[in-house]
């Protein structure tokens, strides 16, 4: 048997911004993850069982159509080794990682499958090479994905993302305190992506514009972060925040838990990923995450959890 697994990851900044060039700053969220084990199985050479307990599903690869992100991730990773397994194949997926939360859950699901059936057959794939193709299954969700959640799912690092040139690793000044909250509603990410790209259809200008001023609170953010400028990230956070919310993708529940994370002593707060739902994150000073975590939850997330992101 093999087993590897990949982390989940938050969006600190530039999310939607990042589809239209600007940079984003995503880290790993290594309080969850997604594990992936390949095993020899009964059955004719080739053939392959995906097995995918969380989603209550046990299937023959052959069953299931290139639409399916999990066939997809087993067919291009056949596809990139030099030989065929010689025997059947059983794959089994988890994963602690709440799905459409905006955490990263199908990119790291593809990242622990494709290590793990790399591996089992004797020719692990480079970082590179499984960044590349949980890009393509990437696609499935949403067609015109940046690039920086493969990219940081599978690098487990923090990194400075801009569409199309290689990732730049970023390292913290200071230890990262995150709280994650999940609000209780999904996150679509296609729905999401599609109201943006549809508003920046009816009049680019304005979003363009929006953008700008997204990048440039990303830059500002990298060097606060290289710096290890916990109040000063946490400004740039809610910063980030209010401009999510004139591009549309806040909700109320987001704004409810946000001002709660601040009221308890975040030095700042935004959603993570695609919005209209998922999941709040939540940046504390040393030692104040389980007072944050805690108000998050007396403010009703029904999921909470906290993470330290160090250099
Ligand atoms: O919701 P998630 O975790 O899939 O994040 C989407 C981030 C976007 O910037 C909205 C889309 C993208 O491809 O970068």
């Amino acid at each position: 048997m093999t087993a590897a697994s990949a982390p989940g990851k938050v969006i600190l900044f530039g999310e939607h911004a990042v589809v239209y060039g600007r940079p984003g700053i995503a880290v790993p969220f290594a309080a969850v993850q997604a594990t992936a084990e390949v095993r020899e199985a009964a059955g004719a050479p080739g053939q392959v069982v995906v097995e995918a307990p969380d989603l209550g599903r046990v299937s023959e690869l052959g069953e299931l159509g290139d639409d399916d992100p999990l066939a997809r991730a087993v067919r291009l990773c056949l596809e990139a080794l030099p030989a065929a397994p010689a025997g059947a194949l059983r794959v089994r997926v988890t994963s602690t990682i709440p799905m459409a939360a905006g955490m990263g859950s199908g990119a790291a699901v593809t990242v622990a499958l494709l290590r793990a059936l790399s591996a089992h057959l004797g020719h692990g794939l480079p970082p590179d090479r499984v960044s590349a193709i949980a890009f393509e299954v990437e696609r499935l969700h949403h067609g015109t994905p940046s690039g920086i959640d493969n990219t940081v799912v599978t690098y487990a690092q923090p990194v400075y993302f801009v569409r199309g040139r290689p990732p730049e690793r970023l390292t913290p000044g200071a230890p990262l305190h995150l709280v994650a909250a999940y609000s209780g509603q999904a996150s679509p990410t296609a729905l999401a992506v599609g109201q943006v790209r549809a508003r920046h259809g009816r009049a680019p200008g304005p979003l363009e514009e929006l953008f700008d001023r997204i990048g440039a609170l990303v830059q500002a953010a990298r060097e606060a972060l290289r710096a290890g400028q916990i109040q000063r990230l946490g400004e740039l956070m809610d910063g980030n925040q209010a401009l999510l919310e004139e591009l549309g993708v806040s909700t109320p529940e987001l704004e409810r838990l946000a001002a709660a994370a601040r009221a308890a002593g975040a030095a700042g707060a935004k959603l993570s990923g695609a919005g209209l739902g998922g999941t709040l994150i939540a940046l504390a000073p040393a030692g104040a995450a389980p007072q944050v975590e805690r108000a998050l939850q007396e403010a009703g997330a029904p999921w909470t959890r906290r993470a330290e992101v160090r250099a």
